[in-house]
């Protein structure tokens, strides 16, 4: 399967706001985001899709915003959103699994993507980025569906964690390098009012 056309075609198909995954305002992602974020830090949101944690970045004083995802279509969204804002914003459109950052961030935010990685090698590319793109103990906050969610999301299948499982993964394919500081169970709301249980897990950076 070609996962750029499937993406592009799943942000082309239904408008934003019909999205399973839409949130007018990213609450849970954006609460730890401003606990986390410093004043004027770096903020990559991976898998960002058209989600509005970028604008809320912005308007908070984020010193520099990344927002990538494999789906040009979704990136589009949000250029046109922000307008003018949109020169604040890095793009880039790629693979996660490609992605050499050349530069750290002080907060690297994933709102239902790392569970999209099912194969193990896919998983430790990720988080070998996820390593070199965090700052001396940088944070990452992962949200991916509870053992209890869905076991497809956008059609694909996906792996579920409890922040405990997510934690052992972490461990156990970068080991040494993150330690889990908080996590929360939260239920997602769809547009069409069923509940998808999210756990979201916050890590700091150790090596
Ligand atoms: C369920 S949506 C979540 C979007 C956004 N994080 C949010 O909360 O609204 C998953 C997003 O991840 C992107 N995606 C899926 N696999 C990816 C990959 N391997 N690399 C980069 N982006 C990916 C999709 O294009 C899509 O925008």
């Amino acid at each position: 399967m070609d996962l750029i056309e499937h993406w592009n075609t799943a942000y082309t198909a239904r408008a934003e706001d019909a999205l399973t995954w839409f949130e007018a305002t990213p609450a849970q992602s954006l609460r730890l985001v401003r606990q986390h974020l410093p004043q004027g830090g770096a903020l990559v949101d991976v898998g960002a899709g058209a989600s509005r944690l970028v604008d809320h970045a912005l308007a908070d004083g984020a010193g520099a915003v990344t927002v990538l995802d494999l789906s040009d279509t979704a990136l589009d969204i949000i250029r046109a959103r922000l307008g003018d804002a949109a020169t604040r914003v890095s793009f880039i459109a790629t693979d996660i699994r490609d992605w050499h950052p050349d530069r750290v961030y002080d907060v690297w935010h994933d709102r239902a993507v790392f569970h999209f990685l099912t194969d193990r090698a896919d998983q430790e590319r990720y988080l070998a980025t996820l390593s070199k793109a965090l700052a001396p103990a940088g944070i990452a906050i992962l949200a991916t569906f509870d053992l209890t969610g869905p076991e497809t999301c956008s059609g694909l299948p996906v792996q579920r964690y409890s922040p405990q499982t997510l934690a052992a993964t972490l461990a156990a394919l970068a080991p040494g390098q993150f330690a889990p500081l908080a996590s929360e169970h939260f239920d997602h709301r769809t547009p069409k009012g069923n509940s998808q249980a999210f756990q979201v897990s916050v890590f700091r950076k150790l090596a």
